[in-house]
Formats: structure tokens, sequence, C-alpha cells
């Protein structure tokens, strides 16, 4: 009889909007329970797991998914790059899964990207990662249309970490979506619902839902009830169409929700009007404070908020008419902007 051997420990490593890697290590150690992670860099977490493939894609936070094959060093001009070449060229890589298939003829792309002090381009360390797997495996390049492999390295500063990509857009994407014009990316929706901490007796409700993403990514979990709401018209259809049955979506303006009755919403997520989303002379803060009055009525006694906004000033003015408080959670870099995720209660 021969022992069942154990099945193989790989590195992998998640991209995810800087500021929300301590939510993507939540979400990886709560999925993943024999998974530890390794590092924690600038929109990256690099664990280790036995996990297959399959677990590996339950993960909703990270934006993409690497199998992670090197953690190399580099120098700071381009001649050191002759130097990747030949470390790339003598990593071993036969043994890694998604690779077993790949050789002579393998179409490849090669991505880079760079922080630190260099005397080379992202482009000239992309060429020197691809001159050292054509060298090793005969691979050839491809184009972003037609590729068998896509490789990425990652160098900060004297490090370089070469890993394979596992994921496409769709995995982001969640396959064939249509998005508002201020959409929030899906892992970025299931990050702010991974931090509201879903239950199954949760009633809940985004009423500013756009093309419904956040609603969507809280149908991943049980509810007793989901709910997405916009006063745009536009907005409702394409959340409607968008969503699965089980999720509700009409139309709701935020400022009057007297249709909802008084303490019955556990749980509101919410990615609110903030940055572009606002018109010239909108009042902001009158908009908050009355959400956040109506807010104060639906919720339940030990109902939470989370919201998505960068106007401080009119949560916390929101916070004084109402009978809430708010906490900061995080800060999110997102399109070059810097907008905080809030935990909203009742003081
Ligand atoms: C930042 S967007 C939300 C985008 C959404 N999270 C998504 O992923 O598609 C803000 C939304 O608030 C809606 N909105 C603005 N004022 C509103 C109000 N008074 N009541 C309800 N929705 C409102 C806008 O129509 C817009 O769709």
């Amino acid at each position: 009889m021969t022992p069942t051997q154990p099945p193989p420990i790989f590195t992998y490593m998640a991209t995810v909007a800087p500021g929300l890697e301590p939510v993507a290590i939540s979400e990886i150690c709560t999925k993943l329970p024999s998974a530890w992670v390794q590092n924690q860099l600038r929109g990256r977490v690099l664990f280790n797991t036995d996990a297959p493939w399959e677990k590996l894609q339950n993960l909703k936070c990270v934006d993409n998914l690497y199998l992670h094959i090197a953690w190399l060093k580099v120098g700071p001009h381009k001649i050191h790059l002759a130097d990747l070449s030949a470390d790339i060229e003598n990593t071993p890589m036969h043994h890694l899964p998604f690779m077993t298939t790949a050789g002579p003829g393998t179409k490849i792309v090669v991505n880079a990207s760079r922080s630190g002090q260099h005397t080379f381009s992202r482009f000239d360390a992309a060429n020197a990662v691809l001159e050292g797997l054509s060298m090793a495996h005969r691979f050839i390049p491809g184009t972003v249309d037609s590729h068998d492999l896509n490789f990425r390295l990652d160098i900060i500063d004297t490090d370089a970490l070469f890993s394979l990509k596992l994921t496409d857009s769709t995995f982001r994407f969640r396959g064939k979506r249509a998005f508002s014009p201020a959409a929030l990316r899906p892992p970025i929706a299931h990050a702010l619902i991974w931090i509201s901490n879903p239950q199954p007796t949760d009633t809940f409700l985004d009423p500013f839902c756009g093309s419904g993403t956040i609603p969507i990514e809280r149908g991943a979990y049980e509810a007793l009830s989901i709910t997405g709401g916009d006063s745009s018209p536009e907005a409702v259809a394409v959340a409607e169409d968008n969503a699965p049955s089980h999720i509700q979506i009409m139309q709701m303006d935020a400022r009057d929700l007297t249709n909802l009755a008084p303490s019955s919403i556990t749980t509101i997520v919410s990615n609110l009007p903030w940055g572009k989303q606002i018109a010239p002379g909108e009042d902001i803060t009158g908009l908050y404070s009355r959400f956040f009055q109506e807010m104060d009525r639906i919720l339940t006694s030990h109902g939470r908020a989370i919201l998505l906004t960068d106007q401080e000033n009119a949560i916390e003015t929101a916070c004084k008419v109402s009978g809430l408080e708010h906490q900061p959670i995080c800060t999110v870099s997102l399109h070059g902007a810097l907008p905080v995720v809030y935990q909203v209660t009742r003081k």
C-alpha cells in the first residue's frame, strides 16, 4: 500500500485595492482555513495553501490571483537586468500547477510593475523576464489577445516578485454585468460586505445601489432579505437586469425611506455619492444628514452601516443631527482618490 501524499502547498499572490489588504487576509484565512499569510505588501497579499484551485476562486475581495513562482533580487541599473534574465532562466517551474502542459512554442506575455529608484523601465524588466523564459523553456512572445500564459514581475526597490497570472477580468467583474459610471469594482463592494460580517439573520439594504454591485455581492451569503435602491430610474433598470431574483431592487430616495418600517434593517452597506458623483453646488451635507436621520429610524438597535465616502465633514454633520456615531475603519486607494470606509452605529 502506498501512503497517500498530502496535497502540495503552493504560494499565491492576491492583488487587492491598497488599504483593503487586512480585509483580504481575513477572507483568505476564513475561507481557506489551512492557509497562512506569508507577506503583506501594498496592494498584494502572499499566502500559502494546499487548497485546490476551485476553493481559491471563492475569494471575492481580491482583484486577481497569481501563482507565486519566485522572490528574486534585482539591482538598480539596466545592466542588472541580465542577472534577472539568468535568475528567471534558472528558476524551476515544471513542477508547478498550470505549467505542466507548457513547453516550446507556448505563447506568453509578461507584465511588470516597478516602484523605487531604477535606471530601467518596467518594459525593460518585462523584456528581461521574456528573455529568461525563452532561453529556459523556448516560450515565444504572444499578444494581449492571443497568449497561453501571462507572467508578472513586481519590482519593489531590490525585490522582484515573479508570478503567473491565474485569473482574467471575468474573475473580478464576475462574468458579464453592466456597470453604472460610478460603479465599484465587485471585489471592493465585496470587501465592504465582508467588513459588515454578513449573517443569515441580516435584513440588508443599500439605498444608493447604482447598478446593484453591493447588493449582488451580498447575495453570495445567506440573508433574510437583500434590498437595493436608487433614486435614478436608469440605475434601477440596470440593477434589476444585473441582480438575481432573490435580491429586491426598487426606486427609492434615501432622504425619505418612510416605506421602510422602523427598526427593520440590521445592515446597511453603501457607496455614497462622493468625488465626481457630486454635482457642483449639490447639497451633499443635506443629503447625508437626511439619510442618516432615516437610517437612525430604520436600523435595529444593534444595526450598523458600512459606508464608503471621502466626505468626512458631511459624515460628521450627519452624525451630529442624527442619533448615530461614526468610526473610520480603513482608507482605500481608489481611482486616485482616498475614500474612507466608515462604520456607523447608534451612540
Ligand atoms: C456612488 S453611486 C453608487 C454606485 C454603486 N455602488 C454601484 O456599484 O453601481 C451613488 C448612487 O447614488 C444615487 N443617488 C444619489 N442621490 C440619491 C438619493 N437621494 N437617494 C437614492 N439614491 C441616490 C445615484 O443615482 C448613484 O447611483
